[in-house]
This record gives structure tokens, C-alpha cells and sequence, in this order.
């Protein structure tokens, strides 16, 4: 849906009158490598994509909120002084959940009518929930006379995320949601959140994001219990290192030399897998600058393997795709991305070899799995912004 239909639709659901209308976009994101690597203070490495979630938002006088959205039949309504009575929505709860972190934050808000246009696919591993949270923030933000601070809106949104949601989720996408670059991805430090932007230089050559349309969602999957066991991991290890803070204080070469204290096995996995991944980031952000796309195949392959073998979050419908993205020609590295239990992979494809991957891959997937995958030529984009009819 463009802008001026998103228009006529606010003014179809909630009526005509004389505020305003403003429009909001924010995307989803593809991590090309670094997983599971944000919450352990380690790096990633992500792109804006131009899959979004746009909304047409304009303020009401009283303290309501109504969210609408054009894949739904249905308005939510909410108080904004009693925001805390929605966490069970099974729509809208994502942007309540902004709403009351931006007002427990000190921001002031008026109540508003939104109608969301999403189109990131939801569940889909590409970040649709942070594409929602970063538009709904940076348009409550803006409605109310506020220039957005675009690393604060990350920062909030991630809080929205474990306070309202109760999904302990690192700062990656909505990090990327809001600081993306068109052309670009991010290297980001999500320690320090010292960050550099890196021209996606592919020469002759295109991400490919297939979709196992495997639905999953965080809360249910095992995210958190991934999280205890890295701090689990991380508590036995500080025995010898005192000062780390996060797990990817430690190098692999101390990990190895230490690996004795930690405890349980399950845990030390984790942890091989977290720090080794850390250091694959910074080393395809090297491959990356200087041009050797396939040494960043490389490590994005090895990633994969990493992520189903020891920190095991990949599933079948990931692993069929990834197996059966390597086999064909063109085709230089290829993963799951994000945080996994179904969602997409991401493939790095050689141009003129792109038709014949999306036939070969789709039919094996089809053969194996008995349900179609999907495939997305997505290009990258700018964060969260104002957009223009
Ligand atoms: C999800 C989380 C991110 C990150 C990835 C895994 O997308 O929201 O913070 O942890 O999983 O890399």
C-alpha cells in the first residue's frame, strides 16, 4: 500500500477531521553474520532492509490510542495511563509496549489514531517486531514535538521488548531498524554501541533471503533459555576472568585455555559458539572492505554450522535450505539469520545465477519439506524516518 492509500485508509477507519497526517517508516533487517553474539556484548553484522513497516499516524485530543492495521479487521484500543492492562494483546501489544517504556522514559504523549501498513513477514526472522517498535516510537516521538534520537529509540525500543514482551532480545534489530543505511550494513559493537558503516560492495553478486515460512516467535522459542546459559557459561569462566563483563570479553584462545571451568557442557557449546562467532564478524568485516567475497562466504557458512552444532537454534527447514543454497552454482556463503528456530536464511548469489537458484532451491525445499519456501531480492535501506506522500 503507498502513502496516500495508507491516507485514505486512516480516514476510511477512524473519519475525516483537521489534525494532521504524518507517515513513518521504519525497516526490517538481514543479518549477514553475527548470531546470538548481541546479548553477550559481542558484534554483528546487519542491513536495513526496504521490507518496512510504514504507519499513518494523527493526534487525538484525549489520552487514546487506536491502532489499526491493513492485514487486520479489527481497532485496538488503549489508555495511556493504564498501558500496563495490554501485555496479553496478541496485536498492538508491540506498540503499547513503546508507548509505555517512551512515557515511563519522561516523554509526554496525547493520544493518537495509527493505521500500520507491516511488510516485513512476520515471524519471518527479519525483524517485523523491531520494524513496529522503532515506527511506532520514532512517530510517537515525532506527533508529540520531539526530534527523534535515533540511537535512544533503539535503546527504548529494545526495553519495550523485555519489559512489555518479555523477550530478552539483544539490541541488534532495533538497532538496525533505526540506524540502517541504504547500500550499507552495520558493524556494530553492541558493548559500547560504537558503530561504522560498511558499503555492501557485492560486485555481481545479490543477497538472497529465503524464507522457510516455518512460523516460530521468540517468546515461545528457547531465546531465553539461550541467554541464561550464556551467562551460566560466563559465571564459571570469570573464575579465571575476573574483569569480563559479557562472554565476548573473553578471545577463543582463553576460552580454550579455560575451558575446564566451565561446568556444564551444553554451556561450553554456547560459549565456543558465541565467542568463536564474534571473531568470524570481525574478520568478514575485513573480508568484506577488502573485496573477498568469498572468504566472507566462507564465514558465514562456518556461522551456520556453528549455530545448528553448538549453540542449536537451526532447524530442518533451515538446514535444507542452507545444504540446498550450497549446492548451486554461484552461490559463495549462505545461513540462517537471525534468531533461528525457523525464519530465513541468507545467501550470498551471484547474479546471473539467481533464477536457477530460486527454481533448484525452491523445488528441493518443496521435495524435503512438503510446503513451498519463499524468496525476497530485498535491497537495503535507510532507519526509521519520516516519509512523504
Ligand atoms: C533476535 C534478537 C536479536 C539477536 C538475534 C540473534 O533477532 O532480537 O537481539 O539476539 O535474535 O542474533
Amino acid at each position: 500500500m503507498n502513502i496516500a492509500e495508507l491516507k485514505n485508509k486512516l480516514i476510511e477507519i477512524y473519519g475525516e477531521n483537521e489534525e494532521e497526517i504524518r507517515f513513518f517508516r521504519s525497516p526490517g533487517r538481514v543479518n549477514l553474520i553475527g548470531e546470538h553474539t548481541d546479548y553477550n556484548g559481542g558484534c554483528v553484522f546487519p542491513a536495513a532492509l526496504t521490507m518496512a513497516s510504514t504507519v499513518a499516524v494523527r493526534n487525538r485530543k484525549d489520552n487514546i490510542i487506536r491502532l489499526f492495521a491493513t492485514d487486520l479487521n479489527y481497532v485496538v484500543e488503549a489508555k495511556l495511563d493504564c498501558l500496563s492492562l495490554y501485555q496479553s494483546y496478541r496485536w498492538g501489544n508491540y506498540q503499547l509496549g513503546v508507548a509505555d517504556e517512551l512515557q515511563k522514559a519522561g516523554f509526554m504523549l496525547t493520544g493518537c489514531e495509527m493505521v500500520f501498513d507491516d511488510k516485513v513477514p512476520l515471524g519471518g526472522g527479519l525483524s517485523s517486531s523491531a520494524a513496529i517498535e522503532v515506527v511506532t516510537a520514532v512517530a510517537l516521538l515525532s506527533m508529540n514535538g520531539y526530534e527523534p534520537d535515533m540511537v535512544e529509540v533503539a535503546k527504548l525500543t529494545q526495553l519495550a521488548e523485555h519489559h512489555y514482551i518479555g523477550v530478552h532480545c539483544g539490541i541488534m534489530d532495533q538497532f538496525a531498524s533505526a540506524m540502517g543505511k541504504k547500500d550499507h550494513a552495520i558493524f556494530l559493537d553492541c558493548k559500547t554501541l560504537d558503530y561504522s558503516l560498511v558499503p555492501l560492495d557485492l560486485a555481481g553478486h545479490k543477497l538472497v533471503i529465503t524464507n522457510t515460512n516455518k512460523k516460530r516467535s521468540l517468546g515461545e522459542s528457547k531465546y531465553n533459555e539461550r541467554r541464561k546459559q550464556c551467562e551460566s557459561a560466563l559465571a564459571d569462566l570469570k573464575q579465571d576472568y575476573k574483569e569480563a563483563e559479557y562472554l565476548c570479553d573473553i578471545t577463543y584462545a582463553q576460552l580454550l585455555h579455560s575451558k575446564n571451568l566451565i561446568k556444564n557442557n551444553i554451556d561450553l557449546n554456547r560459549a565456543m559458539h558465541v565467542i568463536s562467532e564474534n571473531e568470524r564478524v570481525k574478520l568478514s568485516v575485513k573480508a568484506l572492505k577488502e573485496g573477498d567475497l568469498s572468504l566472507l562466504g566462507q564465514y558465514m557458512i562456518e556461522s551456520h554450522e556453528s549455530l545448528r552444532d553448538l549453540y542449536e537454534v537451526s532447524c530442518l527447514e533451515l538446514d535444507v535450505l542452507v545444504e540446498a543454497s550450497l549446492k548451486q552454482p554461484g552461490v559463495l556463503g549462505s545461513r540462517m539469520t537471525g534468531a533461528g528456530f525457523g525464519g530465513c536464511t541468507v545467501s550470498i548469489v551471484r547474479d546471473s545465477d539467481i533464477e536457477g537458484f530460486i527454481k533448484n532451491v525452491g523445488d528441493i525445499y518443496k521435495h524435503k519439506i512438503g510446503y513451498e519456501a519463499s524468496f525476497y531480492l530485498s535491497e537495503t535501506a535507510d532507519g526509521g524516518k519520516e516519509v512523504f506522500i
